[in-house]
């Protein structure tokens, strides 16, 4: 069964890959400690901006484990979360006030105009056919209540290359050209077990800019989420120091939204809006 494929009225089916990797259960602990942590608090830095004033209803969607879920819910938005993993959902459901159902990003089982926000923090990243991404962008569009909000995250073309380089693995003569392959053409190779990560896409910034416009959203802007900071090696011990994280995120802060930079964060946040005319 291809990814397309499906039951007349049922949800498309997931990669079998994917659902393999993130039912191994390191997703929740993912943002929780090390340098890790820098793309929760960018994240929740640059959401705290753009989100109305709580409470509003918001739709999580490929909302994982709750990372996001729980403190959105702490600061009184009425979150709903939909994820294809079960693990994800077991696990986001039980935490206080949050509602978490199966679902796929492109097939919601959510009304016209029922939310003020939606958030794809992370399914466009993992969906390879364009067609599957315009598939996500209009039905959270769809969704969205007349000027609502959507929050959509993706991987940086040049973040395996980043990345690997980092590591000082680039030199590793059997990386290399697996590592070229996904910086030329954005589509990470799931079959090579040395990828660390499952299949996925990574978007250039000025890509998802038009995967927006196509699907009739307005953009508001972008914001690299690490910017250049989860290539700098002390980044974890400076996250330790409150006095110093805080002064990293001032930091972070002043580049978030130079388009000179925004393909040097590991991950960018695109937002835009559903205008206020639309159906
Ligand atoms: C790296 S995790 C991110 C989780 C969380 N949103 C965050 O920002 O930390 C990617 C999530 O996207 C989910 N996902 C993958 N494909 C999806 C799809 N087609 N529809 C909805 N969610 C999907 C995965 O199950 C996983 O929970």
């Amino acid at each position: 069964m291809t990814n397309l494929d499906q039951e007349p009225g049922s949800a498309p089916a997931l990669a079998p890959e994917i659902l393999g990797y993130y039912a191994q259960g390191q997703e929740d602990g993912r943002l929780r400690a090390g340098a890790g942590r820098l793309e929760l608090l960018r994240t929740q830095d640059v959401l705290r901006r753009l989100l109305p004033p709580a409470p509003a209803r918001l739709l999580d969607v490929g909302g994982g484990s709750g990372i996001h879920a729980e403190w959105l819910t702490a600061a009184g938005y009425q979150v709903e979360l939909v994820d294809p993993v079960p693990l994800h959902v077991e696990q986001a459901g039980r935490l206080a006030g949050v509602r978490a159902r199966l679902g796929d990003a492109r097939a919601l089982d959510a009304a016209d105009d029922s939310f003020d926000v939606v958030l794809l923090l992370g399914p466009l990243y993992h969906l390879t056919d364009p067609a599957d991404r315009a598939r996500a962008l209009a039905e959270a569009r769809r969704v969205l209540s007349a000027g609502g909000l959507l929050v959509a995250a993706t991987i940086n073309r040049f973040a395996g290359l980043h990345d690997t380089l980092n590591q000082g693995r680039w030199f590793d003569p059997e990386r290399r050209p697996y590592i070229e392959a996904v910086t030329r053409d954005g589509r990470l190779r799931s079959e090579n077990p040395r990828s660390g990560f499952t299949t996925a896409y990574f978007h250039q910034p000025a890509e998802i800019v038009r995967e927006f416009t196509a699907a009739g959203l307005t953009l508001l802007g972008q914001y690299g989420v690490e910017g250049a900071g989860w290539l700098m090696g002390a980044v974890g011990d400076w996250l330790d120091d409150p006095t110093r994280r805080e002064s990293l995120l001032d930091a972070l802060r002043l580049a978030e939204s130079d388009p000179a930079l925004l393909g040097v964060s590991g991950h960018l946040l695109t937002a835009g809006r559903k205008s206020e005319a639309a159906r």
